[in-house]
C-alpha cells in the first residue's frame, strides 16, 4: 500500500471517530467535574489523622534532620537554600498543627500551647532567615531549645535533640 493511501485511511478513521463523539451530546456532563460542593466544611472535619508520636516522627524527625544537615556548613547555592526554607516552613507552620493537640488538662494544654507559639515565633524567623548563614544558625538554636523544652516537660525528657 502507497503511504498517501495510508494516510488516507488514518484520516479517515480518526475523524470516524471524532465525530462519533462529537454526536454523543445527549450524554450527561461529567459529573466528577461539576459536583457541587456538598456542606461547608468545618473545624471537625480536620481531626488529627495519627497520634502525636507519628506526627513527631514522620512531620518533624526528617525536617529537623534535613535542617540539620543543610545547616552543617554554609549553605553554597540557591538549591540548598530550597532545602533549608523546605525544612523550616514545615517546622513553622505545622507548630500551629501541634498547639491545637495539647493535653486535656487545662493548665498543661496551656504551656503546651505556650511552647509551641516559642517553636512558632523561632520557625518563622528561621525560614526568614534563608539566605543568612548566621541568623538562620540562630534561629535553628533558638527553635530546637523550644523543642526540647516541650520534650522535657512532656515526653519525660526523652528526645534531647543535639544542634
Ligand atoms: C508542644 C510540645 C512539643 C513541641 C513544641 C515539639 N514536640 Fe517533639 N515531641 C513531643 C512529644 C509529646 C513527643 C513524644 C511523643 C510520644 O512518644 O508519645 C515528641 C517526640 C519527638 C520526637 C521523637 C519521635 C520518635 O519517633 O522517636 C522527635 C524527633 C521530635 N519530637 C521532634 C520535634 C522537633 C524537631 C520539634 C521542634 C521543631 C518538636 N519536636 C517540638 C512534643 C513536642
Amino acid at each position: 500500500m502507497k503511504t498517501v493511501e495510508l494516510l488516507a485511511i488514518i484520516i479517515s478513521l480518526s475523524s470516524a471517530f471524532f465525530f462519533s463523539n462529537a454526536a454523543n451530546t445527549n450524554q450527561p456532563p461529567n459529573q466528577v467535574t461539576s459536583q457541587p460542593i456538598q456542606q461547608p466544611a468545618t473545624d471537625g472535619d480536620f481531626e488529627p489523622v495519627d497520634n502525636m508520636h507519628h506526627f513527631m516522627e514522620y512531620i518533624c524527625e526528617p525536617s529537623y534532620k534535613g535542617l540539620k544537615q543543610v545547616l552543617a556548613t554554609e549553605p553554597a547555592d540557591r538549591k540548598a537554600w530550597k532545602a533549608f526554607k523546605n525544612h523550616a516552613l514545615v517546622l513553622a507552620e505545622s507548630s500551629a498543627l501541634v498547639a491545637a493537640r495539647g493535653p486535656e488538662d487545662e493548665a498543661k494544654n496551656k504551656q503546651w500551647k505556650a511552647i509551641s507559639a516559642d517553636v512558632y515565633q523561632s520557625g518563622k524567623s528561621l525560614y526568614k532567615s534563608a539566605g543568612n548563614y548566621s541568623e538562620a544558625k540562630k534561629h535553628y538554636g533558638t527553635m530546637l531549645d523550644a523543642c526540647n523544652r516541650c520534650h522535657t516537660v512532656f515526653a519525660k525528657g526523652k528526645y534531647q535533640l543535639s544542634k
